[in-house]
């Protein structure tokens, strides 16, 4: 392997690396996957205007999510079946985002338990929610997430049913033999069956609740003290509604465009839902962050964090624990460098009149 020098070419060594099956899981994206190129297409459409002579010889990248203090606005999205990747999965990640002094997310569908995460040493660590049709194994599950020293419930409210996502579809994906969904073991659910499309398709289709809506965020308050972050609000609409919710934050997310394809980029979506959150709640944004600038743009487009999804299952695949650090490593590097080249010293300094969108240049002249 040559020298790694950006996220982005972890992705072709995981192809190599990886049975089809896998690779094409962690890879796709909906449909056309019109959505999964734009999520990185609208991030280049971006142009900045930086400012200079200032003093940048100290940078301060910290920040604090929902009250816990962490290294940099860099984190990551709730990927499931990460053993898929390398057999020390969820753990590699969890000590990875812990030596990085960042936040991972824990999916619902981790090949780990939330316990097995929780015993590989402090962090901080949310956990990804998918509501069941069987109301008890979700109170049991976020009971076990709270009790394991999960500090936040991320709500994923984009999935009452699978994206048809083709790639599975043709390999008929499943979960290898070897590995279970740990969460739900030894509970009395149905099994990710070879199915005649996706199994995960048919899994979803059996087991997560279709029904749910706003109500149920109350119900998971009454069921658990964490705060719940929404992850999946695209719209201005939802935005609201999330903030009379009651939501601690909302994860503006398409999911890594894998749900409902011909929606925009979430980068094009982000200053809607910061507008319409009015700072009443903090807003972070996943979805094709590769790069330091992505980083950034993010947050001068309002957004308090990001999450990176994919560039960790595939950075797993080609060298477990390191890949992930390594991921950390060169996004918070990049992200520093961009804030010393636009003159910015704290997170507090990036704002609006450091980028360009296209929104912008139809305006004569730059506001300020
Ligand atoms: C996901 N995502 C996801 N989201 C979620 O809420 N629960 C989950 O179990 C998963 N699983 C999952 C698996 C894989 C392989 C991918 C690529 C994505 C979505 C994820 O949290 C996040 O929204 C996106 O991955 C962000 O986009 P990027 O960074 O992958 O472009």
């Amino acid at each position: 392997m040559g020298e790694i020098t950006n996220v982005m070419e972890y992705q072709a060594i995981a192809k190599q690396k990886l049975p089809k099956m896998a690779y094409d899981y962690y890879a796709s994206g909906a449909e056309d996957e019109w959505t999964l190129n734009e999520n990185r297409e609208a991030f280049s459409r971006i142009l900045f205007r930086p400012r200079i002579l200032i003093d940048v010889s100290k940078i301060d990248m910290t920040t604090s999510v929902l009250g816990f203090k962490i290294s940099m606005p860099i984190m990551i999205a709730p990927t499931a079946m990460q053993k898929m990747a390398h057999p020390d999965g969820e753990y590699a990640t969890a000590r990875a985002a812990s030596a990085a002094g960042t936040i991972m997310t824990l999916s619902s569908w981790a090949t780990s338990s939330v316990e097995e995460v929780a015993s590989t040493g402090p962090g901080i660590r949310f956990f990804q929610l998918y509501v069941y049709k069987d109301r008890k194994v979700v109170e049991q599950l976020v009971r076990r997430a709270e009790k394991a020293g999960f500090k936040a419930i991320a709500l994923t409210v984009d999935t009452p049913r699978l994206g048809r996502r083709e790639a599975d579809i043709k390999n008929r994906f499943v979960l290898p033999p070897h590995l279970t969904l740990k969460n739900f073991e030894g509970l009395d659910l149905g099994k990710m069956d070879q199915a005649n499309d996706s199994g995960l398709a048919s899994y979803v289709a059996g087991q997560v609740d279709r029904t749910l809506s706003w109500k149920d965020v109350k119900w998971l308050q009454s069921i658990t003290s964490l705060p719940i972050l929404v992850k999946g609000v695209i719209t201005a609409e939802d935005a609201r509604l999330a903030v009379h919710s009651g939501a601690a934050g909302i994860i503006v997310s398409n999911h890594g465009a894998r749900q409902l394809d011909y929606v925009p980029a979430t980068i094009s979506a982000l200053e809607e839902v910061v507008t319409a959150a009015q700072g009443r709640i903090p807003v972070y944004l996943d979805g094709g962050v590769r790069r330091g600038t992505d980083v950034f743009k993010a947050l001068a487009l309002g957004a308090a964090g990001i999450f990176v999804g994919r560039p960790v299952v595939f950075a797993l695949a080609a060298e477990g624990e390191a890949g992930v650090r390594n991921v950390l490593r060169m996004l918070r590097e990049e992200f520093e460098l961009t804030m010393a080249l636009s003159g910015c010293t704290t997170l507090a300094d990036i704002n609006r009149s450091h980028i360009l969108t296209e929104g912008d240049k139809l305006r004569p002249t730059p506001r300020l």
